[in-house]
């Protein structure tokens, strides 16, 4: 089932997420509600707070950045922990569901080692560099609360304000079912 995708301004954006336990309930359809969603939205992740859930749980399938080394590669992270992030900061273009129409380059560190629950309740801790890392950092971040925007200087937020208002309005040009913030 495709589910709406909540969008820049809801509170739950904002939460720091919490643990799951293996009897959370219908988490097997629930995941499989987030890949569908992902998928219909052309997205290559999705954190739980994008439908509206705040707890640890993302979902990716980095097979669109088309990167021989990421064949196949479709994860689930339950209650991920980023244990290091190390290597030079880099730039790359991201952008969100929740953020639609907007795109900007954002510097990260090159390297993660996350520790997290598969869909199994299987512990792994692994690590991951360049996109890959990339794609972790920014849905690790949903469930931390965070949004790519922060990290923009605030003369590049203040040039952006009208479009992430109207992102919040519901006036962003999106075709996939949004849910937009309570005012
Ligand atoms: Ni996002």
């Amino acid at each position: 089932m495709i589910l709406p995708i909540t969008q820049y301004g809801d509170a739950v954006l904002r939460k720091l997420c919490t643990p799951i336990t293996p009897d959370y309930p219908n988490l097997k359809v629930l995941i499989a509600n987030m890949f569908e969603t992902m998928y219909n939205a052309s997205g290559v992740g999705l954190a739980a707070p994008q439908i509206a859930l705040p707890i640890r749980l993302f979902v990716i399938d980095a097979e669109p950045l088309d990167e021989i080394n990421l064949k196949g590669f479709k994860k689930v992270f339950i209650n991920a922990q980023i244990l290091e992030e190390k290597g030079d900061k880099w730039a790359y273009n991201e952008g969100c569901l929740s953020i639609p129409g907007i795109r900007e380059d954002i510097n990260r560190k090159e390297q993660i080692t996350i520790t997290y629950v598969d869909e199994n309740f299987v512990q792994c801790t692994e690590t991951y560099n360049s996109k890959i890392a990339r794609v972790i950092q920014h849905e690790y971040d949903h469930i931390e609360g965070k949004l790519f925007v922060d990290y923009l200087t605030p003369l590049k937020k203040e040039m952006l304000k009208g479009r992430l208002a109207d992102i919040t309005k519901g006036r962003a040009d999106v075709d996939y079912k949004v849910k937009l913030p309570k005012r």
